[in-house]
C-alpha cells in the first residue's frame, strides 16, 4: 500500500495533489467541541482513545489525505519537568519560565516510552483504526519554537526574553537548545517506532529572526535532529519516514532553510509558491500555502485561490496542499470541505 501523500513527500508521480490541514482536529469541528465539553485540552491529549478519536474526526468529515496525531508541541516540555497549563483565550502557560542555568540543569531529557507513553499508545491505536485508509503524521515542535514557550513562559509578541538570552548569554541558550534538541530526537524516534509514517517539525516562531541569526541560533539544531533521524533510520533499516519542516514567516529565510535536509518544506502564505520553489531548488517537495483566512471567502473565490496555488506549485518536485498555518476556530467547516474537494478535482491528472 502506498499513499498519495507519501509519494508527494518523496517527489514521485501522483494522480492528484494530496491535502491535509494544519490543526485539522480542533474547535472549528462540532464533533471536537462535543468531546472538549467533557474533558480539558491536556486530558484530551493524554487519553489515547480520545486523542485517537479526534485525530480521525477530520478524516471522516473533510476527506483529507493524511491524519496528524492529536497532541501539542508542549507535551514534551512538560515531560522535561516544566509545569504546563492551558487557559481559555490565553493559551499555554509554563511557570516558572526558564531564565537561568539552575533551571536548565533541572530539565530532563525524557524517555518517551516512560514519560509520554500516552502519545505512543495514541499512535498505535490510530494505525489500527485508520487501517491503511490514510497515513499518519507524527510531529514535534522544533527546538527554537519550543524554547520560546519555555523562556517566555507562554505565548509572546516580541520574544524579548528569548532574544535577550540568545544575545546576552549565548552559552546558556545553547545548553537549553542542546537539551531540547535531544528531547525532540528521542521523541520523534519513538513516534516512528510506534508507527508514525511521516513526521513534521513545527517551527512556528523561527521567522522572528534575521537570516544570520536564524542560521546561527536556530538552524543548527534543526539540522542535528534531521541528520540524527536520517542516520538512525538508515542503521535500523526501517522504511524511510519523510521529514517535513514548517517555518512560520519563512520567506526571508529560504536560502538558509534549503540546507536543512528535510524532504518537504512547509511554506506560509506570505510568499508565492513559485518564488519559494525557485529559491529552494529542486531537492524538496513543498507544502502549503493558502492563507487560513481565505477560507472565509465565498466558495468561488476560494476556488480561484486553490487553482492559483496548484499552478504556482506545479514546478515543484512534489506538492502537498495545506494552509500556510493552522485552521482558525471560527472557520466555516463547509468551506474546508469544499476546499479539499477542489484540490482533489482541480489537480486530477
Ligand atoms: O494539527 C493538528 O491537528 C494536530 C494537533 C496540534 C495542536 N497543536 C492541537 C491544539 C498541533 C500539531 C499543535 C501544534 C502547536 N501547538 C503549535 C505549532 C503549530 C502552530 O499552529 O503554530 C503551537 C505553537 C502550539 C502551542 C499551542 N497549543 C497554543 C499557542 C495553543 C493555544 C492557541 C489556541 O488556539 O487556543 C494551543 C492549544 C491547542 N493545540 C488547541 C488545539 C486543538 C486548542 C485547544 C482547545 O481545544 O482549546
Amino acid at each position: 500500500m502506498d499513499y498519495t501523500f507519501l509519494k508527494a513527500c518523496r517527489g514521485e508521480k501522483i494522480s492528484h495533489t494530496p491535502v491535509w490541514i494544519m490543526r485539522q482536529a480542533g474547535r472549528y469541528l462540532k464533533q471536537y467541541q462535543k468531546i472538549r465539553k467533557k474533558v480539558d485540552f491536556l486530558t484530551l491529549c493524554k487519553t489515547p482513545e480520545l486523542a485517537a478519536e479526534v485525530t480521525i474526526q477530520p478524516i471522516d468529515a473533510l476527506g483529507v489525505d493524511a491524519a496528524i496525531l492529536f497532541s501539542d508541541i508542549l507535551i514534551p516540555v512538560e515531560a522535561m519537568g516544566m509545569k504546563l497549563e492551558f487557559f481559555e483565550k490565553k493559551g499555554p502557560v509554563l511557570n516558572p519560565p526558564i531564565r537561568n542555568e539552575a533551571s536548565i540543569k533541572k530539565l530532563a531529557v525524557p524517555n518517551p516510552e516512560e514519560d509520554m507513553n500516552f502519545v505512543l499508545e495514541t499512535i498505535k491505536i490510530l494505525r489500527r483504526e485508520l487501517n491503511g485508509k490514510v497515513p499518519l503524521i507524527g510531529f514535534s515542535g522544533a527546538p527554537l519554537t519550543m524554547a520560546t514557550y519555555m523562556i517566555e513562559g507562554g505565548t509572546s509578541k516580541n520574544f524579548l526574553q528569548t532574544k535577550r538570552m540568545i544575545f546576552q548569554t549565548p552559552d546558556l541558550y545553547a545548553s537549553l537548545m542542546d537539551k531540547v534538541a535531544q528531547t525532540v530526537i528521542e521523541y520523534l524516534r519513538s513516534q516512528i517506532k510506534a508507527g508514525a509514517q511521516a513526521v513534521q517539525l513545527f517551527d512556528t516562531w523561527a521567522g522572528i529572526f534575521s537570516p544570520a541569526d536564524y542560521k546561527n541560533f536556530v538552524l543548527p539544531y534543526v539540522k542535528k535532529i534531521i541528520n540524527a533521524l536520517k542516520d538512525w533510520q538508515k542503521t535500523e533499516k526501517i522504511k524511510y519516514v519523510p521529514i517535513i519542516y514548517f517555518v512560520g514567516e519563512c520567506s526571508g529565510l529560504l536560502e538558509e532553510i534549503k540546507t536543512c535536509g528535510a524532504d518537504v518544506i512547509g511554506i506560509d502564505w506570505r510568499i508565492n509558491m513559485d518564488d519559494a520553489i525557485k529559491r529552494l531548488g529542486s531537492n524538496f517537495s513543498v507544502q502549503g500555502n493558502l492563507d487560513p483566512c481565505a477560507l472565509f471567502l465565498p466558495k468561488e473565490k476560494i476556488k480561484e485561490r486553490v487553482k492559483e496555488i496548484l499552478n504556482r506549485a506545479s514546478s515543484a518536485r512534489g506538492h502537498i496542499f495545506n494552509l500556510g498555518h493552522g485552521v482558525l476556530p471560527e472557520t466555516p467547516v463547509e468551506n474546508v470541505v469544499a476546499m479539499v474537494e477542489m484540490v482533489h478535482r482541480l489537480s486530477r491528472k
